[in-house]
């Protein structure tokens, strides 16, 4: 795919870390001008923008849209991946959790995806991708919040395709696995065991181990690219097959 990208511009939101970081460096490598959208923006990766911004508030996200169009020249590419976890069940999360977290992973979604639109529309090659998860289509233990704003973007994701396609913006998504990150390793890091957990996590995934960012990276810039106007509307999983699969155990 090198050289996909020559002459366009994207905007990735949390790009300064894990999934996102390593959809800048695929993006960079293919020839893109690319800013970062993060509250680290310090941490993002070399050769990109760094922007200061919250995803989660309107004023924040408007501030620095307008800067990576200006500084870019233009939007060509949004990647709507900044999000964050919440944990337990259905009755764990009290309602200011609830608005705190669909605010960040639900929310945000609307809030870039519309600032950056009047600059998407101007090009002849514009494509949103959108960071859901496989806790979007499978029910995973002690996710309700969580998997209720991915499954929401999976929704948004298809209601914005239909909206766009005839404008030339396509909008896709992909369904990441449990992936390698320091989010994840935040996560093992906290819990009584984090050997014992990871092996769990790496098992819970046909192919046995986690996904590794640069594949989720991967599948972004498949959607995202040029070279692919006829994706439009899909859900792409990069779950080692944990979505569609169900293997035997090993040894039957
Ligand atoms: N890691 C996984 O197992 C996994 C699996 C499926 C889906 N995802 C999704 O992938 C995306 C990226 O996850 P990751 O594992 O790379 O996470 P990560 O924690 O490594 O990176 C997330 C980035 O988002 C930024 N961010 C968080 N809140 C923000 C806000 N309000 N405004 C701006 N930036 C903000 C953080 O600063 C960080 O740079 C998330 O949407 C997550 O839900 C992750």
């Amino acid at each position: 795919m090198s050289g996909d990208f020559n002459g366009l511009a994207a905007v990735v939101t949390g790009g300064a870390s894990g999934i996102g970081a390593a959809t800048v460096r695929r993006l960079l490598e293919s020839g893109a001008r690319v800013a970062v959208l993060d509250l680290r923006p310090e941490n993002a990766p070399e050769g990109s923008l760094g922007i200061s911004c919250d995803v989660g508030d309107t004023g924040s996200v408007r501030t620095a849209v307008a800067e990576a169009a200006r500084t870019l020249g233009g939007i060509d590419v949004v990647v709507n991946n900044a999000g964050i976890g919440a944990q337990g069940n259905v009755a764990a999360n009290d309602d200011d959790e609830w608005d705190r977290v669909l605010n960040v992973n639900v929310k945000s979604v609307a809030r870039v995806s519309r600032e950056a639109l009047p600059h998407l529309r101007k090009s002849a090659n514009a494509a949103i991708v959108n960071t859901a998860s496989i806790a979007a289509a499978a029910g995973l233990p002690e996710r309700v919040l969580y998997s209720a704003s991915k499954g929401a973007i999976r929704a948004m994701t298809l209601a914005m395709a239909a909206d766009h396609i005839r404008e030339g913006i396509r909008v896709n998504c992909v369904s990441p696995g449990t992936a390698n990150t320091p989010w994840i390793g935040g996560l093992l890091s906290k819990s009584a065991d984090p050997e014992a957990e990871r092996a769990a996590l790496n098992a819970r995934q046909p192919h046995g181990r986690m996904v590794e960012p640069e594949e989720v990276a991967e599948a972004i810039c498949f959607l995202a690219s040029p070279r692919n106007k006829s994706t439009a509307g899909v859900c792409l999983a990069v779950d080692g097959g944990m979505e569609g699969l169900r293997l035997r155990p090993v040894g039957e």
